[in-house]
């Protein structure tokens, strides 16, 4: 079987629904941040601090590589939809969009202590906003189901993506 990858801006809840979902489908979740944490030996904040932006990215696409090859539930790390190598990846997989309004993701990435989200602290709100813009439409075209997040419980999201992942599958094996 292959993997269901979480995509989505931080704060879209994909580590919430990520352990929901794999519970529900008696499947592993992997999730990538908690592994590169593990991995490189330091918060994903100080790692940032000290080593950069594109070091910590080019960590995230080895480990995407790695973790696309597992039966898993996947909760990606918002940026891992960036690079085009990272795209191309992510092109032929089962790919689920977490969609939330920006409102309510900034508020969640403010609010969260335990994750300090380092481009979180490198931009303000109206910065934050336009990435949510720009990389909404990345996430639109990558994705092979979007599910709209907003006012919805974990339960009735993971429904959805249930619902449509059959459809989907379905879908293929008749055509
Ligand atoms: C990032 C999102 C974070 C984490 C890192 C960079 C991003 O993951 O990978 O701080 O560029 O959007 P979450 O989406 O789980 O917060």
């Amino acid at each position: 079987m292959n993997p269901i990858v979480l995509i989505g801006f931080m704060g879209a809840g994909k580590t919430t629904v990520g352990k929901k979902l794999a519970s529900k489908l008696g499947k592993s979740m992997i999730d990538m941040d908690d592994q590169l944490v593990k991995r490189l030996g330091c918060p994903i904040d100080s790692y940032f601090a000290t080593f950069g932006e594109s070091a910590f990215r080019l960590h995230e696409a080895t480990l995407l590589k790695e973790v696309l090859q597992k039966d898993a539930i996947i909760a990606t790390g918002g940026g891992a939809i960036l690079s085009k190598e990272n795209q191309l990846l992510l092109k032929d997989q089962c790919t689920v969009y977490l969609k939330a309004e920006a409102d309510i993701l900034i508020e969640r990435i403010r609010q969260d202590q335990k994750n300090i989200r380092p481009l979180a602290l490198k931009n303000n709100d109206l910065e934050l906003k336009k990435m949510i813009v720009e990389r909404g439409n990345l996430y639109e075209q990558l994705a092979t189901i979007t599910i709209d997040t907003s006012q919805k419980i974990p339960e009735k999201i993971i429904t959805e993506i249930i619902k449509r992942v059959e459809y989907d599958e379905n879908r293929l094996s008749r055509s």
